[in-house]
């Protein structure tokens, strides 16, 4: 495929994408029960215009768009008294939970390097549980993440996690929730693992940051979950999920500018000039950060409230019907508008229940360890959740009254996956999906000079090694 060689014309464009648009997936009609969180049309038409409003502006350069650096300093400065924050509290804006996530995890490492240089491979000790945006950041930067087994509430382990604490630990994870099944870690108690231990202690609040809060204020205990916990040094909290604002918004906190500090890169001898970023992006778009900050003025406390009052009322009624339900079973406790439910003993065969499911029309996603099915509740899912639930009864006693469903279609293929110790193997065909994806399927490698070819491994060690010394040397 090559670029048209003369261009299309608008209207024939904006027509042929919206007609291949009408083939995704139709989220507002209720059947998505995760990813798209969206309040209202108002709402969403605000978003779009204060996006709209900085759509060309290349915030890379945070000195020369001083509206835009005022609004990302507010949202910062908002997030942090959200969660408690004392005044020592900094951060930045980023462009979603994973960078925030991975900057954090840099700062903490390199604090380590700085602080603590006896520790040559540092390890972080997080629950199960954590979202894979963390092995993400260990696969990116090096380090080892350690998970500790969660208990039956799948909530994190304290004993669990200390047996993994080791010499080169630097820090401790948890979530404020989790988002496979909205369960909140108990952070004051592993707050006290990192006292104890004098580790780093990072809160993950990307899906609950914006949601714990009027929890809390609408009168559901909870355990303290933020900045009010000492031990607490960083958080990630996502203003693109239920901060309302527009993609490609999350805000990343530090209780400390010395961890902070190590998120600044500055490059001095770059041929363009000096030059320095404050977070992972380069270009950096300027439209997320207007529109998360008119989302936020324009929600307000009482906006958030109100909203999280309807979500959390829903997701109530959707779970005692879920619990009225013989087979059925929540997984843990959930703590806000997120549930996962299961079968009990896995009868029937919840994936076959979630096959049925797929094939009246809702969007099913199918969890592991253990199998279950996850629900974020958004407000379009409010009016569906009785047609949710009859769909379910009808899904169940399907699946009673045909076991061997078990063996067949995607049943069959996420049952094994579940059970499937080689999770090698898992990952080899996950990464091929990917590859014929975007790579044409077919397999080539860059060029490797013939001599690498045939010498030892120890060879190149050498090498790299008596290079290093010449150029120290020179
Ligand atoms: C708890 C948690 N952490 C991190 C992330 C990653 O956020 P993002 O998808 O914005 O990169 C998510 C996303 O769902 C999440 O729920």
């Amino acid at each position: 495929m090559e670029i048209p060689k003369q261009g299309r014309n608008k209207q024939d464009l904006l027509q042929a994408m919206q007609t291949a648009k009408a083939g995704d997936t139709d989220w507002l009609q209720g059947k998505t029960w995760s990813l798209q969180y969206y309040i209202d049309e108002e709402h969403h038409e605000l978003l779009k215009e204060a996006h709209q409003l900085y759509f060309s502006e290349n915030y890379i350069n945070p000195f020369l768009f001083k509206s835009i650096l005022k609004m990302e300093k507010e949202v910062v400065a908002m997030v942090a008294d959200m969660l408690h924050g004392p005044e020592s509290v900094v951060g930045t804006m980023t462009s979603g939970g994973t960078e925030s996530i991975l900057l954090a995890m840099y700062a903490c490492r390199e604090w380590a390097r700085k602080h603590k240089p006896s520790i040559k491979h540092p390890e972080i000790v997080a629950p199960r549980t954590i979202h894979p945006a963390f092995d993400k950041a260990a696969h990116y930067f090096g380090f080892s993440l350690r998970k500790a087994q969660v208990l039956p509430t799948q909530e994190a382990d304290m004993v669990a996690m200390e047996k993994l604490i080791s010499k080169d630990t630097i820090l401790l994870l948890a979530s404020a929730p989790s988002f496979a099944h909205g369960v909140l870690d108990p952070i004051p108690v592993i707050g006290q693992l990192a006292e104890k231990h004098g580790l780093l202690f990072h809160v993950d609040a990307c899906v609950g940051g914006f949601m714990l809060p009027w929890v809390e204020k609408l009168g559901r205990e909870l355990p303290e979950w933020d900045f009010r916990v000492p031990a607490v040094t960083s958080m990630s909290g996502d203003l693109h999920k239920f901060g309302f604002g527009a993609k490609g918004a999350s805000v990343v906190l530090y209780r400390h500018t010395g961890l902070f500090e190590h998120q600044i890169f500055v490059n001095t001898e770059y041929s363009g000039g000096i030059f320095a970023t404050a977070t992972l992006l380069g270009t950096r778009p300027g439209g997320s950060v207007a529109a998360a900050w008119a989302g936020l003025q324009h929600l307000g406390q009482a906006g958030y409230l109100k909203n999280a009052k309807a979500m959390l009322d829903a997701t109530d009624q959707l779970r005692a019907d879920l619990e009225a339900i013989p087979e059925i079973e929540i997984i843990g406790k959930p703590c806000m508008n997120i549930l996962a439910y299961s079968t009990k003993k896995n009868q029937p065969d919840i994936y076959v229940v979630a096959d049925f499911m797929e094939q009246k029309g809702w969007v099913v996603d199918r969890q592991q360890l253990p199998p279950s099915v996850h629900l974020t509740v958004f407000p379009y899912n409010i009016p569906v959740i009785g047609k949710y639930v009859e769909d379910l009864k009808a899904a169940i006693e399907w699946a009673k009254a045909n076991p061997s469903a078990s063996g067949e279609g995607n049943a069959a293929m996420y049952g094994l996956m579940a059970r499937i110790p080689l999770r090698g193997m898992v990952k080899d065909n996950v990464r091929k999906v990917f590859l014929d994806t975007y790579g044409k399927g077919l397999g080539s490698e860059p060029p490797v000079a013939e001599q690498e070819k045939k010498s030892p491994k120890w060879m190149g060690r050498l090498n790299r090694v008596l290079a290093w010394l010449t150029r120290w040397g020179a």
